[in-house]
């Protein structure tokens, strides 16, 4: 019998800096989802992988002098060397750069412009560069400034193709509030009243203004805009519309794509539109979560308030460090990052509740039974009693992790722990072991333990892949008493099982020693987000930003030709405009200058400048420009470039 098939996706991250906690968060939950489900016997596509176009990518690449792609080709590496480390075992990478999926995006963009759903307009609004948004007025925060990431945002326009949402709002709603998709379905309401209800709008998908993206294929100077290119790379990833893969009619539609809050909007609303455009099934379920805040604010790479990864994981090992990001965080809430509470929750759960438990068990029944169990056996109520609980808890986080809910499984899981815990005080093996006539009742509570460990730690094994085959190793169980269909019941370990004492599996921390070393590191880090950041914000840096390199041929597109001022007056209703009244040479023109803040009109007449000659035209205030004079950026204002008066108009400059 083949194998029910299982889709499951993290977002596509941006390569724009190195990954943090956050992005960890998402990609170990789904790790840990596609793990059980491989366990529970699915035939499993997990899918994760960058998304890495866009103008932000351009910019910073071009900070560090490298072409985009020599850029995200680094930071890709340290995720995938994060992925590792955290022992995330993806099935599949997709990188918005790989051929296939620019194929795909490009068929995709001309198929949505077929049908009719793309056309081409115009888009103008507030732009944060660095989140490279546009915002509404009513989104920018108290100041007028990005919302995210509250720095400055400028008035941007251009042309751009959108994607008509407004025939599938209908149909979205009803996904929304009628069907099992989004997860918590609690979150429909604030989509549904926010966005649908007042008239959904059509997003902009295309830009003109950078030139990292996918290019669109029937109109040159266009590169599709980043969520028709990102939201395509889960059916590309799986071979749809390109010849690269060949799972789509076997893996589509999703079962789950987990995301969190701030990209929620996109795969509620425009995921499913474009979906519904290309006539493709809906994914099953959009799993959403909080964001993790730190000192409260969201964990970001453009705040820079990082909490490393790497970091933690050499400290602690990846295994502390994955369960305590999932125990922390349920579906939909924020939760806020601390050392303090990883720490202690290090110390409690895996220290001494489940690392005591195995250690004790071991130890245990090395000291009475030499390591292997006699098979006589006395049990009574209590013993039973034990059993049932240890059991119910296995059908209560299967029920919990059909419904993606992690931390509340972990929580099952870890009832079965302290029950286990609390069966050693009340069984008191320790004054058994010293009764000869006891040793039956001994064997049983110790195997009653050793089977209570294989049970939690088989459904602890996806969320701490790395430790529980040691634990496996000390309770001598082999691979197949730890099978999925061996976890419902009591007796699987062989009546005389032998066990192996190990090593220490989570050694107990000393808190206040870390949580100094770790704020001085935390501090470390933000100084020097810090400190970058102030200075790209205050322009303090000294060195001076070419622009990207151009070719003698690039630079012999602009004609700029010596031409005289023959007329100059103030532009009606503009602090800034000056209208220009040019003898060029060619029988004269006008160019509109926003200089009226530093010249008066008798400044000017008469004197000869530089006239940057084909540039097309625009109106500035209802009044047209044929043009633009050179001037000078300087601390004190704009300076005009004048020329030599003995140099005649329309002489070329080269
Ligand atoms: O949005 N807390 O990429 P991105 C919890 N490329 N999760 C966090 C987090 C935090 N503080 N910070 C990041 C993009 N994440 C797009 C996605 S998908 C087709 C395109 C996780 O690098 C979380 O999953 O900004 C969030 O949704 C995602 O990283 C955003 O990653
Ligand atoms: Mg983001």
């Amino acid at each position: 019998m083949s194998k029910k098939p299982f889709y499951i996706t993290t977002p596509i991250y941006y390569p724009s800096g190195n990954p943090h906690i956050g992005h960890c968060y998402t990609t170990v939950a789904c790790d840990s989802i596609a793990r059980f489900k491989r366990m529970q016997g699915y035939d499993v596509m997990f899918l994760t992988g960058t998304d890495e176009h866009g103008l932000k990518i351009e910019q910073k690449a071009y900070e560090k002098g490298v072409t985009p792609k020599e850029f995200v080709d680094e930071v890709v590496e340290t995720f995938k060397k994060l992925w590792k480390y955290m022992n995330i075992d993806y099935d599949r990478y997709i990188r918005t750069t790989d051929d296939y999926h620019i194929e795909t995006v490009q068929k995709i963009f001309k198929a949505l412009y077929d049908k009719g759903y793309i056309y081409k307009g115009e888009y103008s609004g507030k732009y944060c560069t660095p989140c490279e948004s546009f915002w509404t007025d009513s989104q920018l925060d108290e100041n007028g400034c990005c919302p995210e990431c509250h720095r400055p945002v400028t008035f941007a326009k251009e042309e751009a193709y959108f994607f008509k949402m407004f025939p599938f709002a209908e149909r979205i709603e009803k996904l929304l509030t009628e069907t099992d998709y989004l997860r918590p379905k609690t979150r429909a309401t604030e989509l549904v009243n926010n966005f649908i209800k007042p008239g959904l709008e059509d997003l902009c998908v295309s830009r003109t203004t950078f030139k990292w993206g996918v290019p669109v294929t029937f109109d040159e100077g266009h590169v599709v805009y980043v969520w028709i290119d990102a939201l395509s790379n889960y059916i590309s990833a799986l071979g749809y519309m390109n010849d690269k893969y060949n799972d789509f009619d076997k893996f589509w539609s999703a079962d789950v794509h987990m995301v969190a809050k701030d990209i929620m909007r996109f795969h509620a609303i425009i995921w499913p539109a474009i979906l519904m455009a290309l006539d493709l099934p809906m994914p099953k379920h959009l799993a959403v979560h909080g964001w993790i805040t730190f000192n409260g604010e969201k964990m970001s790479k453009s705040l820079g308030n990082v909490v490393d990864p790497f970091v933690l994981g050499e400290r602690y090992g990846c295994d502390a460090i994955r369960y305590h990001i999932l125990r922390e965080m349920a579906l939909g809430a924020d939760s806020s990052f601390s050392n303090e509470i990883m720490i202690n929750r290090i110390n409690a759960d895996l220290a001494n509740g489940f690392g005591n438990l195995v250690s004790r068990t071991v130890a245990m029944a090395d000291k009475y039974f030499g390591g292997t169990l006699p098979t006589e056996r006395e049990a009574d109520a209590l013993d039973e009693e034990f059993k049932s609980t240890v059991v119910s808890v296995f059908f209560e986080v299967e029920k919990y992790m059909d419904e993606t809910k992690i931390k509340q499984a972990l929580e099952e899981i870890f009832k079965a722990v302290d029950r286990a815990n609390k069966y050693i005080d009340e069984t008191e093996p320790w004054k058994l072991g010293k009764d000869e006539s006891k040793k039956a009742k001994l064997a049983t509570v110790l195997y009653n333990l050793l089977e209570a460990i294989r049970i939690i730690s088989a459904l602890l094994s996806p969320f701490m892949p790395t430790t529980m085959p040691k634990v496996w190793e000390q309770i001598g169980a082999s691979e197949s008493d730890v099978e999925y269909g061996k976890l419902s019941a009591f007796g699987v370990l062989p009546e005389n099982v032998t066990v192996h004492k190990g090593e220490i599996l989570f050694p107990r921390i000393d808190v206040e020693k870390e949580i100094e070393e770790l704020n001085s590191i935390i501090k470390k880090n933000m100084e020097n987000a810090q400190s970058e950041l102030s200075a790209e914000e205050k322009g303090e840096s000294k060195e001076i930003e070419l622009a990207p390199e151009i070719t003698i041929d690039d630079f012999a597109k602009v004609e700029i030709r010596v031409a005289k001022i023959i007329s100059a007056e103030k532009v009606k209703k503009s602090d800034k405009l000056l209208c220009l009244q040019l003898d060029d040479g060619m029988g004269g023109r006008q160019v509109v200058s926003g200089i009226a803040q530093y010249y008066t009109p008798k400044d000017l007449v008469g004197k000869k400048i530089q006239l940057i000659a084909n540039l097309k035209p625009v109106k500035l205030r209802g009044v047209e420009s044929f043009g633009m004079i050179c001037a000078a950026d300087t601390p004190d204002g704009v300076k005009v470039i004048f020329v030599d008066d003995n140099i005649p108009v329309g002489a070329k400059i080269r």
